[in-house]
């Protein structure tokens, strides 16, 4: 199975969640596009009716609308059933990364809104620890340069996000800042220094968003909830 087979199939088991009249959030990401696709088809042939949906991206969005699926405004459907979105990292807890599709504030606000959050994800996205590739921060822009100057002198390597030869800026006008998180620290004790720094709007740590993932590997999906 290629990687763009288990993102479907990971995305078709959480279709199975989705009933007529729910209010949606719709995440970001190629494995969350495939859901979007999946639910494009079920509105389109009736099988689910009168789903209220609203977009963590402005890409989703569009999306959305091409494939026939109707999106509102966050606060006209908030609370939400049901988000489904993807992940970069998961681990034992589901504790996430997200945001290296660069929509990790539009995301957490969503999800933050949700009764329940699906993560969906091919297997290669289970970490032992997270941390273990680049963790998104949204900064503004005025920030953007002094922070990066301390986020390097506290030795977690920033490094701009781009798009072509331009900082990428986010669908909220921010700049991401990818960092490492350093071998001997904890995620969650950087995110606190994090977020102590004016200028840091949200970092991509989901520490407790996600209800439940749902993993796809070749030898089948499964469906992982969060310890006792
Ligand atoms: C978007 O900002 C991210 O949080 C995505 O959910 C995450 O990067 C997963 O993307 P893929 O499904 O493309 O791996």
């Amino acid at each position: 199975m290629t990687p763009q087979e288990l993102k479907i199939e990971a995305a078709r088991e959480a279709m199975k969640d989705v009933r007529s009249g729910m209010s949606l959030g719709l995440g970001s990401g190629s494995t969350a596009e495939e859901f979007v696709r999946l639910l494009g088809q079920a509105v389109k042939s009736g099988t689910i009716a009168n789903v209220r949906c609203t977009c963590t991206s402005k890409r989703t969005e569009s999306l959305a609308h091409d494939v026939g699926v109707s999106t509102f405004a966050l606060a006209e459907v908030a609370p939400i059933d049901l988000a489904v979105d993807g992940a970069d990292e998961i681990d034992g807890n589901l504790r996430l990364i997200k945001g290296r599709g660069g929509a990790l504030l539009r995301e957490k606000i969503v999800e933050q809104q949700a009764r329940k959050f699906i993560v969906i994800a091919d297997e290669s996205k289970i970490v032992a620890r997270l941390g273990e590739g680049a963790f998104p921060v949204e900064v503004t822009p005025f920030a953007l340069d002094v922070l990066f100057r301390r986020f390097s002198d506290e030795g977690l390597q920033p490094s701009l996000r781009m798009a072509g030869d331009q900082p990428r800026v986010t669908d909220e006008g921010n700049r991401i800042v990818d960092i490492r998180v350093p071998q001997k620290s904890d995620i969650a004790d950087v995110v606190d220094g994090l977020r102590a720094m004016a200028g840091v709007v949200e970092t991509g740590f989901f520490p407790h968003e996600a209800t439940e993932a749902i993993i796809a590997a070749p030898t089948g999906v499964r469906r992982m909830r969060r310890p006792g």
